[in-house]
């Protein structure tokens, strides 16, 4: 397993839509296992391939770090799709690993059912709630090119954006 460098924001590739895995092999889990150090690594409680550079559909979530929820972390999923969301939606303050030291409260439906392809691809379907909710909303976000920014005011983008600006240089 090796720690991948994690991209961040500005780069135009996390406006890019990832593509479909076509087969759940060894060398996707290779990539599953890389991420997962990467995502540990970086204290992250999810994170997608294209996060990485890697345009795939594919994507962990583990936020047992925040919520102790029962045995199935961290969480591998491939080609995942969303078929129920709640109407009720709820605010929540997030962050993402791509946008190091930008954090901003964000609507998201309440609850979801989604599909998809495990680490071994076998077929699953998962309902949840709360934080593993907005964790798995979160992440098919990044797959479909879509950042916190894109729920944003223009002006609070922006100052979002100045504050990982600031955070990166503290980085370096
Ligand atoms: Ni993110």
């Amino acid at each position: 397993m090796s720690i991948l460098s994690i991209i961040t924001t500005p780069n135009p590739i996390l406006k890019e839509i990832s593509k479909e895995v076509l087969v759940v092999d060894d060398n996707i889990r290779k990539i599953f296992d890389d991420m997962l150090e990467t995502m540990k690594h970086a204290n992250g409680a999810g994170l997608a391939a294209v996060q990485v550079g890697i345009l795939k559909r594919m994507m962990i979530v583990d936020i047992s770090e925040d919520i102790k929820v029962p045995s199935n972390n961290p969480i591998f999923m491939v080609n995942p799709e969303i078929i129920y969301m709640s109407e009720e939606h709820i605010v929540y303050q997030e962050g993402c690993l791509s946008f190091p030291g930008g954090f901003s409260d964000i609507s998201r439906p309440l609850n979801v059912k989604v599909k998809y392809l495990d680490y071994h691809g076998n077929k699953k379907e998962m309902e949840a709630t709360g934080w593993l909710a907005r964790a798995i909303e979160h992440e098919i976000d990044h797959l479909n090119g879509i950042v916190m920014t894109d729920y944003m005011s223009k002006l609070k983008a922006q100052m979002l954006l100045k504050k990982v600006e600031k955070a990166k240089k503290n980085l370096v």
